[in-house]
């Protein structure tokens, strides 16, 4: 903490040397607490025997990763909630770059890449009663000090890690508080309304704008060029026959 120098973002912290999901300490915390006064809460564990990542995919998470979920009480339009994940995308792009000066790039909707190789993920779950967000839970994992040839390779296949890329172990503590005081100058952004401004920094790192993609959503899964992304956070593709299609959810793979 004595990097921290944040307001909110990580005033409070509770660090686990293990536990099965940090999201779903957080969980717990904000159920059953005031979510007012748990706003900026950072859990930490070192290890995860149970993380979740997106579509309810396992996220396998060992010793020298950065496993951590953030309590938020945002104050910002319920439809405008995925923008908290791209602030999240850009605070830890801008960090790696600056702690590092390693060009990370912004894969839609909400990974983190260093090259063509996925470096970190981020997950939001939100909790709201009819239109009123009740509070985010913005779970990231960033593989910082994890050596690739102790994943197996299926695991291991289009993944890197900070340390693989720079043939050294960093500081971790050091690198997450540069993480939360990215985060929090980019929440503060959102929160004042400012979402063209989060918008065009997630575009200036974008790894799949301008790209030829093909897209799996719930319902269908089709190829076209990614030409932009709106303050939904939806990805806006120009099909081959020259039809536009907004995907509000999905993934997307370069082709
Ligand atoms: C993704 O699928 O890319 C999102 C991965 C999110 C993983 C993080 S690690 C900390 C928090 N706890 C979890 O169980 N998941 C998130």
């Amino acid at each position: 903490q004595k990097h921290l120098r944040t307001q909110v973002i990580g005033r409070q912290m509770q660090y686990l040397k293990t536990t099965p999901s940090t999201n779903d300490v957080a969980r717990t915390l904000a159920t059953e607490g005031d979510v007012a006064a748990l706003h900026g809460t950072v859990i930490i564990a070192e290890e995860q025997t149970g993380g979740v990542g997106r579509l309810s995919r396992a996220w396998v998470s060992p010793q020298g990763g950065i496993w951590i979920t953030l309590i938020l009480k945002p104050t910002i339009p319920i439809d405008h909630v995925f923008m908290i994940t791209m602030a999240g995308a850009v605070a830890i792009a801008r960090a790696i770059r600056k702690e590092f000066d390693i060009g990370a790039l912004i894969k839609w909707p909400n990974d983190v890449y260093i090259g063509d190789k996925k470096v970190a993920g981020l997950l939001l779950e939100l909790a709201a009663e009819s239109d009123s967000i009740h509070y985010c839970l913005l779970g990231i994992g960033i593989d910082v000090n994890i050596k690739l040839d102790t994943l197996s390779p299926e695991l291991r296949s289009g993944v890197t890690t900070i340390s693989e890329e720079l043939e050294h172990e960093v500081d971790r503590a050091a690198f997450l508080a540069r993480v939360l005081r990215e985060f929090e100058r980019h929440y503060q952004v959102l929160e004042s309304g400012e979402y063209d401004a989060i918008l065009r920094e997630w575009k200036s790192m974008s790894y799949t704008l301008e790209q030829h993609v093909r897209v799996n959503t719930m319902r269908n899964s089709f190829e076209g060029e990614a030409i932009d992304i709106d303050e939904y956070g939806a990805l806006i593709v120009r099909k081959e026959n020259g039809k536009i299609e907004r995907v509000i959810a999905g993934d997307c793979f370069h082709t």
